[in-house]
């Protein structure tokens, strides 16, 4: 078929048979398609649409690109996606927690890009931990912790890899079916029984506010359920930063505290539990939700899930005690700068996004793909909506190489923390779908 007679037709505004999409697609593969033809065809979806037969065919398409992983395992192999916000770490405990319930979690996920963090970045503090291991290695993995999370490898959904790299410098990312095929074609190359999605809406999401989100949310789960991933997904909030820690060290350690039951933040505590009774019910290995919960606390009591996240990063090459003692493993900071609360009262609101470009500020997080980043930098101790604050009590701290770069992020990081008279309320999991 002759890309540009496909490209005219979807600009035309017809629908395109699944003929058509695969071949586009195998075309974008093969490098037989241009990156201005790439262009032009999502220009012409971004301004037309697609129905939801062309979201399934285009999805699948995108998935069959490259690997499709199976698994053999008598459980249901899960995963959680989340759309990606400021201090989110829900998938390094979330893995683990689902794993000692006796699930099976092959997690591809992704590096953090602007004022959003990700997983891998985060992995990558552990000294020694491989976010690219062989295909045995990461099998060998998920067969005896239970979960692995790892990055994306070459071979899985590669036709998802142009696609984006595009999407991103042609002003076509924020379509909906686009989005839609983009994360389900590489979340079910990885062979899932069920997905569980998280996504954020608020002023520190991809998607500020809650119609698009909603729109989103019940695409994705539509055409997940429609190609036969069993998928449900829940709305969080990300109106302020999730958790205690923002940054890539920091939020290890934050997640490796909370799998020992150390320094519990209700909100994070709040999202995770969610997010795995939404899995647990989905892959149904519980009955109903209060039954889900018991299992989730169960193994965090235990200690079960911290055995499983121990195993994991021994597997992939961590250290052995890693849980025993993280900060032996991982970079810090030289400079700690206490922030203080310019008046007494109650935070009322945070300017989310703002706080995570704060992080880039500090080299924590990239505005480039190919940027490294600096591990160690970022927030402790941040403030949570709610909160009754004073002026002497610090309200996060910045981690810093020095103090000059300390003083400039705490003085902006201050006007991003808003105090008000009355306590912000409110619940962290807004709807479900
Ligand atoms: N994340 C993805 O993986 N794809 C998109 O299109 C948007 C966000």
């Amino acid at each position: 078929m002759i890309p540009q007679e496909i490209i005219r037709r979807k600009r035309n505004k017809q629908i395109l048979s699944k003929e058509e999409i695969d071949s586009f697609v195998e075309g974008i593969t093969s490098e037989d398609i241009s990156d201005a033809q790439i262009a032009a065809m999502t220009m012409a979806m971004f301004l037309n649409g697609l129905s939801g037969k062309e979201t399934v065919d285009l999805t699948l398409s995108m998935r069959d690109s490259g690997d499709v992983l199976k698994w053999n395992f008598d459980a249901p192999v899960v995963d959680k996606h989340s759309t990606g916000g400021v201090g989110d770490k829900v998938s390094l405990v979330l893995g683990p927690i689902l794993a000692a319930c006796g699930l099976y979690v092959p997690m591809i996920s992704g590096r953090g890009l602007g004022h959003t963090g990700g997983t891998l970045d985060k992995l990558d503090s552990v000294e020694g931990y491989q976010t690219t291991p062989s295909n045995e290695l990461f099998k060998k993995t998920v067969q005896e912790a239970g979960c692995a999370i790892i990055g994306q490898t070459q071979h899985l959904a590669p036709a998802d890899k142009r696609i984006y790299a595009v999407r991103d410098v042609c002003a076509t990312v924020e379509s909906i079916p686009l989005i839609t095929a983009s994360i389900l074609s590489k979340k079910l190359a990885a062979g899932l029984d069920c997905l569980v999605m998280d996504v954020k809406c608020g002023n520190g999401a991809f998607m500020e506010n809650e119609a698009d989100a909603a729109n989103l949310a019940d695409s994705i789960v539509r055409i997940a359920n429609t190609i036969g991933t069993k998928t449900s997904a829940l709305l969080t909030d990300m109106n302020s930063v999730l958790g205690k820690t923002v940054g890539n060290a920091l939020e290890v350690f934050e997640a490796v505290e909370y799998l020992k039951g150390q320094d519990i933040d209700s909100r994070f505590d709040e999202v995770t539990k969610a997010l795995c009774v939404e899995a647990l019910l989905c892959s149904k290995v519980a009955a109903n939700s209060k039954e889900a919960l018991s299992k989730v606390e169960k193994v965090l009591k235990s200690g079960a899930a911290l055995e499983r996240f121990s195993k994991m990063v021994a597997l992939l090459g961590g250290p052995a005690d890693f849980v025993e003692h993280p900060k032996n493993y991982m970079s810090s900071s030289p400079v700690k700068q206490p922030v203080f609360a310019n008046k007494e009262g109650y935070v009322s609101a945070m300017n989310t996004r703002d706080i995570g470009l704060l992080l880039v500020e500090l080299k924590g997080s990239r505005t480039h793909p190919l940027h490294t980043i600096d591990h160690a930098t970022g927030f402790s101790c941040f403030c949570q909506l709610g909160d009754k604050v004073d002026t002497k009590t610090p309200i996060v701290y910045v981690h810093a190489q020095n103090s000059e770069q300390a003083a400039f992020v705490a003085r902006k990081l201050q006007e991003q923390i808003i105090i008000g008279e009355r306590p912000a309320v409110g619940s962290a999991v807004l709807r479900r779908f």
